[in-house]
This record gives C-alpha cells, structure tokens and sequence, in this order.
C-alpha cells in the first residue's frame, strides 16, 4: 500500500493532510524518515510511526488451511508439544484460533481463523459440515464384525460418559484394519471413543477433509489461505 494511502487510513487525516506529516518528516518506516508518500509499504511487516507512535491499519481476518503434522497440540496454553499456530508463518499468529481441534498423534486438517464469528459458525453443529477421517485399527475386525461396526455406527452409538447418542455416521473398511469414518460433528476424542466402544484401539488417526476442503497440494506442517468461496461455505 502507499505511504500516503497507509497514514489517512490508519488516522483521520485526509490524503493531502497526510503529505503535510510526511514533509515535516514525522513519519518514519523501519525507523527510517521517509517523506515521499508514493513509497510502498508492507502493512503486514513494515513498521511505520507518527512522531514516534506506530500506525497500523486493519489487515483483515484470515482463514487458514493447515495440514497438521502429529507432534503438536491444538491448545492455547501447550504442555507438551509445541503450539500449532507455531507452524503458520503469519503475522500475529497468537491471535489465531482453532476450530475443531486434533489430538496431538492427529495429522490432517485444521481450520485456523482469528474472526470470531465466523469460528463458531464454523463449529456450530447446525452446520454438520463432514469430516472424513482415516484410521488405523491396532487389531484387525473380521467381516462379520465390520459389518456389526458399519449397521452400529450408521445408527449412531451411545459413547461412554455421553447422554445422547452420535449422530449416524458413515464408516467405510478399507481391510481389516484401515477404515474411513465420515463424522458430521465433533465430540470430545470422537473416533477414538467410537472404536473403543467396538472393543478396538487407533494407532493412526488423520483428517483427510472438512466439507469440500482436502489438503491436495499441501505436504504435512504447510498451510495455505482459504478461498473466498470455502470461507463463505461456512
Ligand atoms: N477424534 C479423535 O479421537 N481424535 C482427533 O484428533 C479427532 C477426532
């Protein structure tokens, strides 16, 4: 942005009030006076002052796509592992939040945002956006005891602790112990309570997509911005 564009919107000051600052060389850029307002700025990572007091102007919320490796925790106070916005070469990345979080043995998909109201809708269960997840099983499940876990699943089970059952879900066996579970909610450890409920334990757990955003084109710790059409999905 230019200069003299950047002073009027981060003040009051008109355009031609803002030459005046910049001729009386009040403002500098990276501590550096500069008085031509036809100089770019970077608004993310320039710093710019008035006499001294920085300026900065509103870039925008952001909406973010990360393939999440395992190794690290989707918390705002980590214990353990490092943070996942750590991941995310963004300015101001503290003030990003998680919607729908991954254990930390999780890899796959995560939505990143710091506009609130757009957070919730997204974890809103009104939504019901679904979440495909592929996972490992520790002990193989036999035809018959697939099928008894696709007919259980599809009409939702009672999880232990919980006082209303899972919404029907898809589950897909790809061989004995690989399958693909399609959830339209997010409870607390989900998938892996679901397959303990059938007596079995995860030993790999990822999130292949979230409604139509996959993580095509993206390798494990990258991210990317969403489109304006996923944003406006939500
Ligand atoms: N369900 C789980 O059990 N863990 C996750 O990370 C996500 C869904």
């Amino acid at each position: 942005m230019r200069l003299d564009k950047f002073i009027s919107k981060a003040t009051e000051l008109s355009r031609k009030e803002a030459k005046k600052v910049l001729h009386a060389s009040e403002i500098t850029v990276n501590d550096e006076v500069i008085k031509d307002g036809s100089v770019h700025v970077d608004v993310d990572n320039d710093e710019v002052m008035w006499a001294g007091e920085p300026l900065s102007v509103a870039t925008g919320n952001r909406y973010i796509l990360l393939y999440k490796p395992e190794g690290f925790e989707c918390t705002l106070k980590p214990k353990d592992y490092p943070i996942v916005t750590e991941l995310i070469a963004v300015p101001e990345q503290n003030r990003l939040r998680i919607a729908g979080r991954l254990d930390v043995d999780t890899t796959g998909a995560l939505i990143l945002s710091d506009d609130g109201k757009w957070l919730h809708r997204v974890t809103s269960p009104k939504h019901h956006k679904p979440k495909v997840y592929e996972l490992t099983l520790a002990d193989p499940m036999n035809e018959d005891a697939q099928a008894h876990a696709v007919k259980q699943v599809a009409n939702g089970i009672m999880l232990e602790g919980d006082t209303e059952k899972t919404r029907p879900a898809e589950l897909e066996f790809i061989d004995d112990t690989h399958a693909r579970l399609t959830l339209t909610e997010g409870k607390y450890h989900q998938v892996k309570r679901m397959m303990a409920y059938f007596g079995n334990k995860v030993t790999e757990l990822h999130r292949a997509s979230i409604g139509d955003i996959t993580l095509e084109g993206l390798e494990k710790g990258d991210s990317r911005f969403l489109t304006d059409e996923e944003v406006a999905g939500f």
